[in-house]
């Protein structure tokens, strides 16, 4: 059994939470499987108990209400079930001009992607810091790191999720709890395939394969890097960013959303 025994993994009924979950089950970690769909998650706790003989825990809900997070810390701690790693993966994109947004989901998009990776971390990190080891795993972009036209409110918030990230891996140094921020660029899901007809602009090398991610992003927060890039496009593109001038890199994002 790994010293850092359960992983509990938001969103890990579909995509990249998915492909987590079948990673830290094969490294021999016990689970916390988290999102909406019961019966999903139900159906995967019990195939990856077969395959993996780790221990799987389902708690349906949704992470939208403020609350959520304390709710699902009191429903572990009632069954006496400690987290040693959490993946903070679950959120949700809109691709459209903010004048054309719908203003309740822009808000659902904001509390799911950022306000309760926030709460998830803080409820979560404190019992970690007690017994002196832990980890978290953000779940940022490449969008992290540079505004993006036509779908500006969830850039922000993967913004938001690598400056929190790193904020608190260094207010956490000594601690034995480490925080990586995974920064993924396009990679193979429902999400993509829903984004308004993105995929169909983007080559398949420069898609990434969920598991391959995951298998990536585990050893990246085994070794306790901070900050995680998978792809060589993705870190090419993440050096082009942070090199040119903000106003070079706005406006070919703003060219390559209007030529679409
Ligand atoms: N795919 C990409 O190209 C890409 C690129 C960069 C970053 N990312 C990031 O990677 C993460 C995972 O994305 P993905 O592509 O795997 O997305 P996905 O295929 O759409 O899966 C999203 C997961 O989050 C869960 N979820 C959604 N809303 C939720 C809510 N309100 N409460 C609880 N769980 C909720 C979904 O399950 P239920 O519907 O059952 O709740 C599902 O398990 C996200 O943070 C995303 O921003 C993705």
């Amino acid at each position: 059994m790994p010293k850092l025994n359960t992983a509990l993994i938001t969103g890990s009924s579909e995509g990249i939470g998915r492909s987590f979950a079948e990673v830290y089950a094969k490294n021999g970690h016990d689970l916390v499987l988290v999102a909406r769909n019961a019966a999903k998650l139900e159906e995967f706790a019990q195939q990856l108990t077969e395959k993996y003989a780790v221990k799987v825990t389902v708690l349906a809900a949704d992470l939208i209400p403020v609350d959520a997070p304390q709710q699902l810390f009191a429903a572990l701690t009632e069954q006496a079930i400690q987290i040693d790693i959490l993946v903070n993966n679950a959120g949700m994109m809109q691709v459209e001009k903010l004048s054309e947004s719908d203003p309740h989901t822009l808000n659902n998009l904001i509390q799911l992607n950022v306000q309760s990776l926030v709460n998830m971390t803080q409820a979560f990190v404190q019992p970690m810091i007690e017994r002196g080891q832990g980890k978290i795993v953000n779940v940022g972009s490449i969008a992290s790191f540079m505004p993006t036209p036509n779908f500006a409110a969830y850039g922000a918030s993967k913004a938001f999720v690598l400056s929190f990230s790193e904020g608190i891996a260094e207010e956490l140094r000594g601690t034995g709890v480490s925080v990586t921020c995974v920064c993924p660029g396009m990679t193979e899901t429902k999400m993509l395939s829903h984004a308004d007809g993105m995929e169909k602009f983007i080559p398949k090398f420069l898609k990434a394969d969920p598991m391959e991610l995951a298998s990536q992003a585990y050893k990246a927060s085994k070794k306790g890097e901070v900050v995680f890039l998978d792809k060589i496009a993705n870190k090419l593109l993440v050096q082009w960013a942070s090199h040119y001038p903000r106003w070079i890199v706005r406006g070919v994002n703003g060219l390559f959303s209007r030529f679409k």
